[in-house]
C-alpha cells in the first residue's frame, strides 16, 4: 500500500548537520521516495496549523519557539507503508525511550529536540501535505 507522509528535519537536525544522515536512512528503505524536499523558516501561521491541536497543552508555546529558532527541512515520502514506517524510523517522542537504530534513539536526548517530525495517520499527513505543500495534494 503506497502512501505519503509529511516530514519535517526539525532546526535542531539542521544545526547539527544530520540532514544527510536522516535522509539516508529514509532512503536507504526499498522503494521508498523523496517527492519534494525544500529548506524553509516556518512562520507562526503555518505552524499553528500544523500543531494547533496541541494548542494549550505546556509544550506548545515553547515548541512553537523551537520550530522557529531556525531552518527546517520540509519533505515529502512516498512509499509502501510509509506512515508506519517513518515512525518507526524516528522512534518515539522521548528521545530517552526511543530504541537504538532510531534516529531519536540514536541522536536525542531532550524531548522538544526530537529531530523529525512523521506524520502519525493518513488523515494526519492528508491534513498536513496540504499546508506545507497544497500544490500537491
Ligand atoms: S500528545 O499530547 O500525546 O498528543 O503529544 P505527542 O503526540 O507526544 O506530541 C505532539 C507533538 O508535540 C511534541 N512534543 C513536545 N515538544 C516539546 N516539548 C515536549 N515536552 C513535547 N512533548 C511532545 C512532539 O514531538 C510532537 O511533535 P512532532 O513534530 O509530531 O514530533
Amino acid at each position: 500500500m503506497s502512501q505519503r507522509s509529511l516530514v519535517l528535519l526539525k532546526p535542531d537536525a539542521v544545526r547539527r548537520g544530520l540532514i544527510g544522515e536522516i535522509i539516508g536512512r529514509i532512503e536507504r528503505k526499498a522503494g521508498w521516495t523523496i517527492a519534494a524536499l525544500e529548506l524553509r523558516e516556518l512562520d507562526q501561521d503555518t505552524l499553528e496549523q500544523h500543531y494547533g491541536e496541541h494548542k494549550g497543552k505546556p509544550f506548545y508555546e515553547p515548541l512553537m519557539g523551537f520550530m522557529q529558532s531556525g531552518p527546517v527541512v520540509v519533505m515529502v515520502v512516498e512509499g509502501e507503508r510509509v506512515i508506519e514506517g517513518l515512525r518507526t524510523l524516528a522512534g518515539p517522542t522521548d528521545p530517552i525511550a526511543a530504541a537504538p537504530g532510531s534516529i531519536r534513539g540514536d541522536f536525542g536526548t531532550i524531548v522538544r529536540e526530537n529531530l523529525i517530525h512523521a506524520s502519525d495517520s493518513e488523515e494526519s499527513a492528508m491534513r498536513e501535505l496540504k499546508i506545507f505543500f497544497p500544490g500537491l495534494v
